[in-house]
Order: structure tokens, then sequence, then C-alpha cells
């Protein structure tokens, strides 16, 4: 039995009569809650098909995965294996054609797209490989967009961008636009713009994909630091620097997953 089932197990039995509840508390004790992991993301049977021009793609055909709150997971594999596809599916960016998606308690296969863009504005943090930045605005402008969809005061929204700068190391730069600062400075302000909103969950897309070496151990650092941090990442990569970082590997090939840790 998985420890997610014994949690739903526990659960059901607070419903029943005190009699029983007891019973079951002589006979099998609480599982510790804090022992428990949570799962974060629950994939189960993941297609995602395409159809262009008549022909039939299918970017996904079949994923099964859990992923834990806390866990820094890679996804590695060939081009065209479906890493992307998955990672806007996690990013509540699609739907999948057949099979649940979820996040926390909510199946994103399901959800409606109000729902899907609260997800994607207040929990999901993206990183894209081409970093994504306004180029007329600030550091301090670009991370603050991230913000606007949460109504917050403007002495809250300060102090937030000032604290997510400050994590990727850049609270020196926040006036500079994104044309006066590296490729990897410019990664770490969208890496900021990603955190600012405090989301559960940061994903990136090739994040070193566009940085020399120095500038994409620049980026690792960064990320290694948000993960110990307790903050739950999952990297598409096709360097074997990034995923060595990694407590968990994934690979997809020809939309099929499988753990590459060990
Ligand atoms: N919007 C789309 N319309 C049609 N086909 C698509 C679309 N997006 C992806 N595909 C196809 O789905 C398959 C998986 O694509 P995906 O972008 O997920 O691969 P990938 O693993 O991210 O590859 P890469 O390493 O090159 O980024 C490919 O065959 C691709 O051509
Ligand atoms: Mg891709």
């Amino acid at each position: 039995m998985s420890d997610q089932t014994r949690t739903t197990a526990t659960e059901q039995s607070t419903a029943t009569t005190g009699e029983n509840l007891m019973t079951m508390i002589d006979t099998e004790p609480l599982p510790d809650r804090d022992a428990v992991p949570a799962a974060l993301y629950r994939l189960q049977g993941v297609t995602r098909t395409y159809t262009q021009k008549g022909r039939v793609v299918k970017a996904l055909a079949g994923v099964d995965l859990t992923i834990d709150a806390g866990e820094f997971v890679t996804i590695q594999g060939p081009t065209g294996g479906g890493k992307s596809t998955l990672l806007q599916l996690l990013g509540a960016l699609d739907r999948p054609s057949t099979g649940a998606v979820h996040l926390g308690d909510i199946d994103l296969a399901r959800a409606g797209n109000r729902e899907l863009g609260r997800i994607r504005a207040h929990e999901i943090g993206f990183v894209f490989q081409g970093f994504n930045l306004i180029p007329t605005l600030t550091a301090h402008e670009n991370v603050d967009m991230a913000l606007e969809p949460l109504g917050l005061g403007a002495a809250e929204r300060r102090a937030r961008v000032g604290e997510a700068l400050a994590r990727v190391g850049l609270a020196e730069r926040a006036d500079h636009r994104p044309g006066e600062l590296s490729g990897g400075q410019q990664q770490r302000v969208a890496i900021a713009r990603a955190i600012v909103k405090r989301p559960r969950v940061l994903l990136a897309d090739e994040p070193t994909g566009n940085l020399d070496e120095s500038m994409r151990d620049e980026i690792l650092a960064v990320l290694q630091a948000l993960g110990e941090e307790g903050l739950t990442l999952i990297v598409v990569t096709h360097d074997s620097a990034v995923a060595r970082r990694a407590r968990r590997r994934l690979r997809l090939d020809k939309g099929t997953g499988r753990d590459i840790t060990r």
C-alpha cells in the first residue's frame, strides 16, 4: 500500500464512529504525518497528441509520475521526446489529451481556464531558455510584473521584489535593464520573477541552454540554493552538469518516461 493510500484510509477512518476509531488507533497507530511525503504532482496515464495538417504526433504516450514537495527533479532526453510538452502540462499552460495531472487536490486536466490562470499566477514559477524579459523595463520592474495579479499593496510589492532579487544575488542591479546585464544575470532576473510570487514549484525549460559554462554554474548555484530552502524544482535540461545536481533524474524518450536516477 502506498503512503498516499494509507493517509487516505486514515482520514476516512476519522469519519467512522468513535468506537471504530478507538479500535483503529489500538490496532494501527496513526502514521506520523511529517514522515509521509506530500505528493505535489500526481500524473496518471497522461497523453498529449498534436494534430497538425492531418499529421498526428503523440508527444506524450502515457506518463505516470509522482513528484513530492521539495524534490529537485531533472528531465532529460532526445529532442522531440516530449520534455517541453510535459513541462507545459505541469505548468497549467496546457491540458493533456487523456489522463490526469493532479497538482495537490486539483486535476489540471479538468480545471477551467480561470482556475488554470489562477494557478499559473499564484502557484507556478516558470523559467524559459530565452529569459523572456521585457527590454525596456528594469530588473525591478520585470520582477514586479509577476505580482500584478496578486493584488498586494505597493510596500509589500517593493519588499518582495527586493527580497527576490537579493535571493538571486542581484540586489545591486535592480535598476539595470536587461541589455545592461550579462546572460547569467538576465536569467537570474527571470528566476527572481518566477519566485517573487512564492510559488509551490519552479519549472524551468533549458534554463542554461543559452549560457556559457561560467554563467551556467551561476544559475546552477542559484537553483541549488532555492532547492535547499525547500522549493520544488523541475528542470528540463540537455546538460548533464545540471542533471548531476538533481537528486532525481527522469528521461523522456518518444513520449515515454522513466526514472534514471540509479
Ligand atoms: N504545438 C505543437 N503542434 C504540433 N506538434 C507539436 C507541438 N508541440 C510539440 N509538438 C511535437 O511534439 C513532440 C514533442 O515535442 P516537445 O517540444 O515536447 O519535445 P522536447 O523534448 O521539448 O524537444 P527539445 O529537446 O527539442 O526541446 C515533437 O515531435 C514536436 O514536434
Ligand atoms: Mg523542448
